[in-house]
């Protein structure tokens, strides 16, 4: 069945890959997003071009944090929303915790708000491993602890809880993916594999906070897109929050030697002071989400960062 639905932040990285698979399925998508100028606005109108010429899609350019302008766009004739906009990135979150606030926490209830009014289906919020924050054990699964250590990691979780919320209280479907760092083509340049590609093809110096020994679980962007596709019509992920990882983990000095290795490159790495705001590690234990979606993630490191290079080159 074609359904219409909202993209939030549809002209970003993860938002963009979405709104494309679902107007490629035939559905009518409304991209909303302010073209946030975080970085660079030309790669997000170049992300933009690809996704309105996928089939039936629209933009609008406007802000999340206004709650008129949301209850306009999402009205009674929307199905779906997939909300994706969000002040993204810990260390500006560590610089300046107002912005990831009010975009994360305020517009995400914004969102919520309007699509319990125009009686949408279901919001499947975008949400992420930062929620965790400090290990208590690894992998994680859904239960563990959540004691984020970031302001950014503090706006995802309460938006998490806001969905939680207006699907226990209100009645609006809403299930919360937690991403672990998503990398693929069109990613965001201010992400660490995106640095280092660009450095490495230019062979120069690499840097790196800390001892390179931490580790995270880095999810190829096919595996997030099918993760929200399989949500649509989907009710056992009401109300739920699901870990979308791809189950593995690489520190970042392993990262380095495969992306070297990859690119041929020639780069001396420099090592420098951790950043503030920083996970130590991430790995995801993604059974619930296996149980509830059938999601398997299917694309190795090695893989994903090969096709990312070539997308890159
Ligand atoms: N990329 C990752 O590794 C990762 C990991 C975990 C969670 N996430 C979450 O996934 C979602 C997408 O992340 P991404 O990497 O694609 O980021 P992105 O920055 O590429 O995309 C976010 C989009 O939201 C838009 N936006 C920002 N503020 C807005 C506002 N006030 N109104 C309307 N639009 C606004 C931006 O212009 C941008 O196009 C975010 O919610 C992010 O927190 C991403």
């Amino acid at each position: 069945m074609i359904s219409k639905i909202i993209v939030t932040g549809g002209a970003g990285f993860i938002g963009s890959h979405i709104a494309e698979k679902l107007a490629k399925d035939g559905h009518e998508i409304v991209i909303v997003d302010n073209l946030d100028p975080y970085y660079s606005v030309e790669l997000k109108k170049r992300n933009l071009d690809i996704a309105l010429n996928s089939g039936d899609v629209t933009f609008v350019n406007a802000d999340i944090t206004h709650l008129e302008s949301m209850k306009q766009i999402i009205d009674s004739t929307v199905d779906y929303v997939y909300h994706e906009a969000a002040q993204a990135g810990v260390r500006i979150s560590v610089e300046d915790p107002f912005k990831p606030n009010n975009i994360n926490v305020v517009g995400t209830l914004n969102v919520l708000k309007a699509s319990l009014e125009a009686d949408v289906k279901k919001v499947i919020n975008a949400s992420s491993s930062s929620v965790y924050g400090k290990v208590s054990y690894l992998p994680f699964d859904e239960k563990h602890p959540t004691e984020p250590v970031s302001p950014y990691g503090v706006s995802k979780l309460a938006a998490e809880h806001y969905c939680r919320v207006f699907y226990e209280v209100y009645g609006l479907p809403t299930t919360s993916l937690r991403y672990f760092t998503v990398y693929g083509p069109r990613m965001r340049p201010d992400l660490a594999i995106s640095i280092f590609t660009k450095k490495m093809l230019a062979n120069e110096p690499i840097t790196v906070y800390g001892d390179g020994e931490q580790t995270r679980d880095f999810t190829y962007i096919d595996d997030v897109v099918e993760a929200n596709i399989k949500l649509l019509n989907c009710k056992v992920t009401d109300g739920k929050v699901l870990n979308i990882g791809s189950g593995n983990r690489i520190s970042v000095n392993d990262l380095i030697i495969t992306l070297k290795y990859i690119i041929e490159s020639k780069s001396a790495v420099e090592y420098t002071v951790s950043q503030k705001g920083d996970a130590e590690n991430t790995l995801s234990d993604v059974s619930r989400a296996q149980k509830l979606i059938q999601y398997e993630p299917s694309i190795s490191i090695e893989k994903g960062l090969k096709k990312f290079v070539e997308w890159f080159a």
